[in-house]
């Protein structure tokens, strides 16, 4: 989506269509007071009203509720109810008058976010039915804003567009979206930006390696896993951040087979891994100062003759040992390798995020991921930066009696707790013994990934994480 920044009278007069926020009990700005339907528009939360500027263009309010209770992301909100109506009516161009907030930079950034993310839809596999006429596009979105505001609605434009591309990896079926359709996309990201390099690994060269974890899972099926390894070098002078994203592209449970009800929407448990890759084209994009090592492992978790089964005893990247006794937690497998891999390569504070355990939805819902972390002030920054871009998270603790929980009977570890309870807190135990001492903090999307619901991540892929990710990047930087 095109986004501009620009002053102008009300109604803008290029835009097809106006969008005027007002606050409860407020009424419309002055330049529009008298126009036919002006009296009745109301300020209540996310009530959509029209105005009509005889000869004018037309004007849509949109009620921003008490300003006492107004911030960033009631106005995402807001942004992307007003946006979504627009496209109903077919507009093909947006100018939102900058509502009064406090700080015009966060304003803009939730203007633009709740527009990009509130009108996105999936739609690569529609428009072969002639009957189904193909839905009208938002192509462009002016802020009507002083020029200062330029450079964070710019930011927010990558942030959204790469959160959207996020979701379109998540949504892709998994016959599409293999593990060598996520390298591809992480060579396509590497070949467009400044300053990122790439590097593939394949099935031999990951067994080659001793990444157990990845062959294992790998094992059941005859789709190739990938180790994906991307680098942004940005210079500046802080730590070397990890990024390292679960990029399993369909969990069907393997030989511990999942219950079939529900079960095609596991193609999504690889939303951490297009979280990680399209937060690193943000990050590149958006040219910030800091070096980072991202690495997916990214496989499928498939049922066969050749599975990994119960009681199967793996090595894994740094030589522990596990003993696989629920190939369903495959994840975390995957991961202890590849945060394991991150740290060899130099990463010295990492983030790795998965849709890990069924267990965080229980705890947290679809409205808060959470944070395990060995690191105070890695976790506080995570926490902060998901504050700020409206991707909720709750902290839970680590402890030495979750880790002994993970101890296996013939082997170092084992991928399944002694007892089921505390599930998310067990397997972020388990990937704790990959990280040495390095700053570490684990964020669990398995509430939060798809189905939040909220109005601006609809009910499938959110792409939850880029934002977060990027915000992160952006703290580091300074
Ligand atoms: N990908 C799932 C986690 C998941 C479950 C995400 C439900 C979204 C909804 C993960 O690989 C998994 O299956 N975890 C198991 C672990 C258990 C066997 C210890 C789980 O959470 O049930
Ligand atoms: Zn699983
Ligand atoms: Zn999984």
């Amino acid at each position: 989506m095109k986004v501009e920044v620009r002053q102008s009278e009300l109604p803008a007069a290029d835009a097809a269509l106006t969008i005027v926020g007002i606050y409860e009990g407020e009424s419309v700005p002055f330049a529009i007071a008298d126009a036919p339907g002006a009296a009745d528009a109301k300020g209540t939360f996310k009530t959509l009203s029209a105005v009509f500027p005889a000869g004018r263009g037309r004007v849509l309010v949109v009620g921003l509720g008490e300003r006492e209770d107004a911030d960033a992301e009631r106005l995402r909100v807001a942004a992307a109810v007003a946006a979504q109506e627009a496209v109903r009516l077919e507009a093909s161009s947006l100018a939102w008058a900058l509502p009064e907030l406090g700080d015009d930079d966060v304003t803009a950034e939730a203007l633009v976010t709740g527009t990009i993310l509130g009108t996105y839809r999936f739609d690569r596999f529609r428009g072969s039915d002639p009957e189904e006429p193909q839905p009208p596009q938002l192509k462009s979105l002016t802020l009507l804003a002083p020029a200062s505001v330029e450079a964070a609605a710019e930011t927010a434009r990558i942030c959204a567009e790469a959160q959207n591309r996020a979701r379109d990896l998540q949504s892709t079926p998994a016959n599409f979206a293999t593990p060598a359709f996520l390298a591809a996309r992480a060579e396509e990201i590497a070949t467009a930006a400044d300053g990122v390099t790439v590097e593939v690994l394949g099935r031999e060269e990951i067994v080659a390696k001793g990444m157990g974890g990845l062959a294992a899972v790998a094992l059941g099926g005859p789709e190739d896993p990938r180790l994906i390894v991307l680098r942004y070098s940005g210079g500046g002078n802080g730590p070397t951040l990890g990024l390292v994203g679960k990029g399993v592209t369909f969990d069907t449970g393997g030989i511990s087979l999942k219950p079939g009800a529900g079960m095609q929407e596991m193609k999504f448990d690889m939303s951490g891994g297009a979280a990680v890759l399209e937060a690193v084209a943000a990050i590149a994009e958006l040219a910030l100062p800091i070096e980072l090592i991202a690495v997916v492992p990214s496989t499928e978790n498939m049922p066969s003759g050749t599975a990994v089964k119960p009681g199967d005893v793996i090595t894994q990247y740094n030589g522990r040992t596990v003993e696989v006794n629920n190939t369903d937690a495959e994840g975390r497998l995957i991961l202890a390798d590849a945060l394991a891999y991150a740290v060899e390569l130099g990463a010295e504070r990492i983030v790795d995020i998965a849709t890990l355990t069924g267990a965080v939805v229980i705890a947290l819902g679809s409205t808060f991921a959470a944070v395990i972390s060995n690191d105070d002030e890695l976790a506080a920054e995570v926490i902060g930066a998901g504050e700020s871009s409206g991707e909720l998270t709750w902290r839970l603790p680590l402890h030495p009696e979750f880790k002994a929980m993970m101890k296996g009977t013939v082997a170092d570890l084992s991928n399944l707790a002694s007892k089921r309870e505390a599930g998310s807190i067990t397997a972020a135990s388990f990937l704790e013994e990959f990280v040495d001492d390095t700053p570490w903090a684990h964020v669990d999307i398995a509430g939060t990934a798809w189905d939040v619901g909220r109005e601006y991540t609809g009910k499938e892929a959110s792409g939850y994480g880029v934002r977060l990710l990027v915000e992160l990047a952006r703290r580091q930087a300074g």
